[in-house]
């Protein structure tokens, strides 16, 4: 078993607090030592840390792996890279894949594919309905044996209500985390963002109603249940204030709001074309600036990537054919550290929202999401100020969309650490 040893890095762990320069040392898979100087013993690999920050490895509610049925996209190796390019070491994986993971055999397949792969600790979502028609509901207890985390028909919502007031009951019985795509089919037919972008291009929009109804009933439906619930990428402002109104009720209601929604607008669609089409869409600039108080402020509580990976030919369709996502794990570091350069995040903030608090959502803390002395050494270590080319030569994907193909982004991974274990060393 290595022994690893992080000199001179600036440590932050909002876990306790910390939030200075310290050395780590690494030994049998664990964080053995935090103190300001630890001298090296020689039997040990030292990584320089000086003028990096060192943190808990990033954790990810929200990526679609493309594994089984559409691995042209991405496959679960190509996205375990992807993944601890960007420095996450956890992952749990969307079940749209094909076939929908709404049986135990997918559940046990994934995982099994990424333990081989052996860079990332895959956590698969089932999906709540079979084959996510919204109609019947999974056998949760077969899935959450088999080793599914959470429930999820992503992609769409459930539209009876009744049915997932059960799923809320059942899932919470069981001690799975039901997380939503709150956005109404009826109100979300269209393309991108209902508003000035759409009728310019004369294409059906989404309406911002879809989500913010669709969180409301959510919200209210958790605090009938007394069940948990996770809102996926959030993308309007409607949403922000309903869930400030929920959780100062004190009910179970957790979101994540998307790099995407983080970086840009809907007048992306007019220059990037499909590569800026996602699902929920692009909204205005008010609404990224009430994501990124709401996310600051803690009424959003934390990052998922929404890595969703399409072919080129794919995303070279129209805008109305086009399938929407796009790449996350690559821009999740360089999203937040734009807005800690911005001064409208703090680093402390930087690192719960992309660790420490996904952790705590999914259930893993205080084992990961943390520095604490005696737990999994899952570590990333990256350089605030690094700027690099997100281009074909450093990509891990087998897709590339994204709209920041090409373009300068700053903040990069130099290490990820998994139990102990380099799993990725970048270059500068
Ligand atoms: C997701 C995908 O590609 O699977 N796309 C997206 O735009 N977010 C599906 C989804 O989460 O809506
Ligand atoms: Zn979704």
């Amino acid at each position: 078993m290595e022994k690893l040893l992080i000199k001179g890095g600036f440590v932050v762990d909002p876990s306790q607090k910390l939030e200075g320069l310290a050395d780590i040392l690494i030994e049998k898979g664990k964080i053995s030592k935090i103190e300001r100087n630890i001298p090296p013993s020689g039997d040990e690999e030292v990584i320089d840390a000086r003028s990096m920050v060192v943190a808990p490895a990033f954790v990810d509610p929200h990526a679609h792996l493309r594994d089984p049925g559409q691995t042209y996209k991405e496959d679960i190796e190509s996205g375990s890279r992807a993944a601890v390019f960007g420095g996450f070491t956890t992952v749990v994986s969307m079940p749209n894949t094909s076939p929908t993971t709404d049986n135990p055999a997918i559940v046990e397949y994934q995982i099994q594919k990424a333990q081989k792969v052996g860079l990332i600790r895959l956590l698969p979502a089932g999906t709540i309905t079979v084959g996510r028609k919204g109609e019947k509901l999974t056998d949760f207890n077969a899935l959450k044996k088999a080793g599914a985390v959470a429930l999820t028909d992503d992609g769409t919502t459930l539209t009876d209500e009744s049915l997932l007031k059960t799923a809320l009951y059942w899932a919470s019985d069981l001690g799975l985390l039901v997380m939503d795509h709150a956005e109404l089919p009826s109100l979300s037919r269209g393309h991108l963002n209902e508003g000035k972008v759409s009728s310019l291009l004369g294409l059906a929009g989404r309406s911002r109603s879809a989500e913010a109804i669709a969180v409301a009933r959510d919200g209210f439906l958790a605090q009938e249940t007394d069940a948990k619930i996770h809102i996926q990428h959030v993308s309007a402002k409607e949403s922000v204030d309903l869930l400030s109104l929920f959780k100062e009720k004190g009910v179970n209601i957790t979101s994540e709001v998307n790099p995407n929604h983080l970086l840009l607008t809907e007048e992306a669609v007019l220059k990037y074309g499909p590569l800026a089409k996602v699902n929920p869409p692009l909204r205005t600039k008010e609404d990224r600036k009430a994501l990124i108080q709401a996310l600051a402020e803690g009424i959003i509580d934390c990052i998922g990537t929404d890595h969703a990976p399409h072919a080129s030919w794919e995303k070279e369709k129209p805008l109305d054919q086009a399938p929407p996502g796009m790449l996350g794990f690559q821009i999740a570091l360089p999203a937040l550290v734009k807005l800690y350069n911005e001064g409208l995040i703090t680093l402390k903030r930087l690192v719960e929202v992309l660790s420490t608090t996904p952790a705590k959502i999914l259930n893993l803390y205080p084992e990961l999401g943390t520095l604490k002395v005696g737990t999994t050494a899952d570590v990333v270590i990256f350089d605030l100020k690094h700027e690099w080319v997100f281009d074909e030569k450093i990509n891990p994907s087998k897709s590339s969309n994204s709209p920041f193909m090409g373009r300068k982004l700053v903040g990069k991974v130099f290490y990820t650490i998994k139990e102990g274990k380099i799993v990725y060393r970048g270059k500068s």
